[in-house]
């Protein structure tokens, strides 16, 4: 690491102890305080675990630079600060509540801030890429997870920092989080290094049913040894919601209790925004259903068959015909 990035580090380091010190004892920081107490449910000990802060509108990390003396070229580089359009530096997270991104080994390179007042503003916004923030490459809470991810052998993947922060409050401390990108390979290489097992808890909308399918493929792909799991939340909601909504203990059963194979989701998922009892619709869900059978072991194949033939009525026999077919049809 050259002087730069050490200097553009302990600029993020000052910017996070100074950002967690306004939220929690200063008046500038009492309305996001207040928020997160009343409708996020977070107590002052979870904030100061993850080191959650409040960059208000008064520019403070701009005072503290100046009175450091740290160089324009720095607190250029280090992206904490944008340039209006009078061409005067200002905080970039301004307005936000922030929860500091670090590296595996905790350092903090960048934030990813949440909009306290949603006038016009957009709800996240995150430090933009740079040679020392890469998304790509970087999991949220990867730091603080990664010894309770090797003793259990098992990681959980989130769509969201508070959906971290909730299955932290609920016993779960393996979770990680992409930064509102898609698990890349680097992830999972990753993560295949401290675990085996990787459970996708993924928001119950349809864009976390897509996220899902589109990880299992990557995981399969980059990770052939890794054992999946795929967590169905219920109604459509998040995990931070089900804390909200229903309580912590609830939270805890469907993670532990609400896991479905790759196989079970995939066949599920086929189902999603088709009506079965249309001949057309019901051929071209067991065409997806086929497809990812084909991956799958023989007992697997015989339990979503049996399902599929009870439901429906279709000869079993006539099923495993067709598997047999696409099998062939498309060797893999
Ligand atoms: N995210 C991000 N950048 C974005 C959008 C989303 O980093 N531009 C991340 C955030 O961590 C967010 C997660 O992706 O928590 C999932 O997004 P979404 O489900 O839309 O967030 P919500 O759960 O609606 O956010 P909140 O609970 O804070 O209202
Ligand atoms: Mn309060
Ligand atoms: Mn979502
Ligand atoms: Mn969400
Ligand atoms: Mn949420």
């Amino acid at each position: 690491v050259d002087g730069t990035t050490q200097s553009i580090y302990q600029l993020h380091t000052a910017a996070q102890r100074l950002y967690q010190h306004i939220l929690l004892n200063t008046t500038s920081g009492e309305q996001a305080l207040a928020y997160l107490h009343d409708k996020r449910q977070l107590t002052d000990d979870i904030i100061k675990q993850f080191g959650i802060g409040f960059v208000p509108e008064d520019n403070a990390l701009l005072s503290y630079a100046k009175d450091q003396n740290i160089s324009p070229e720095i607190m250029t580089a280090s992206e904490l600060f944008i340039t209006n359009a009078q061409g005067d530096l200002r905080d970039r997270f301004s307005g936000r509540i922030v929860w500091p991104i670090k590296t595996e080994r905790g350092q903090v390179v960048g934030f990813s801030g949440r909009a306290l007042n949603q006038d016009n503003k957009i709800k996240y916004m995150n430090s933009p890429e740079s040679p020392f923030f890469t998304k790509g490459k970087i999991l949220y809470n990867f730091d603080l997870a990664k010894n309770h991810i090797r003793q259990t052998n098992t990681v959980m993947i989130f769509e969201g920092f508070m959906d971290v922060i909730s299955a932290d409050m609920a016993g779960k401390s393996v979770g990680v989080a992409t930064m509102g990108t898609a698990l890349t390979r680097e992830h999972v290489q990753q993560l295949a290094r401290v675990a085996q097992r990787i459970l996708l808890v993924y928001d119950g909308d349809e864009a976390g049913q897509n996220a899902a399918r589109r990880s299992i493929n990557l995981i399969r792909e980059h990770a052939k040894n890794m054992d999946i799991g795929v967590v169905h939340l219920p109604d459509n909601l998040d995990p931070d919601e089900v804390r909200i909504q229903r309580g912590l203990k609830v939270l805890q059963q469907v993670l532990e209790q609400n896991i479905q194979t790759p196989v079970e989701f995939l066949v599920n998922a086929a189902r999603s925004g088709k009506n079965l009892s249309n001949q057309v619709q019901y051929l071209s869900f067991l065409q997806e259903v086929m497809d990812t059978l084909k991956l799958a072991t023989p007992v697997e194949q015989d339990i979503q068959l049996t399902r599929i033939a009870n439901e429906f009525g279709t000869e079993k026999q006539a099923l495993q015909a067709q598997l047999k077919q696409s099998i062939k049809q498309k060797p893999h």
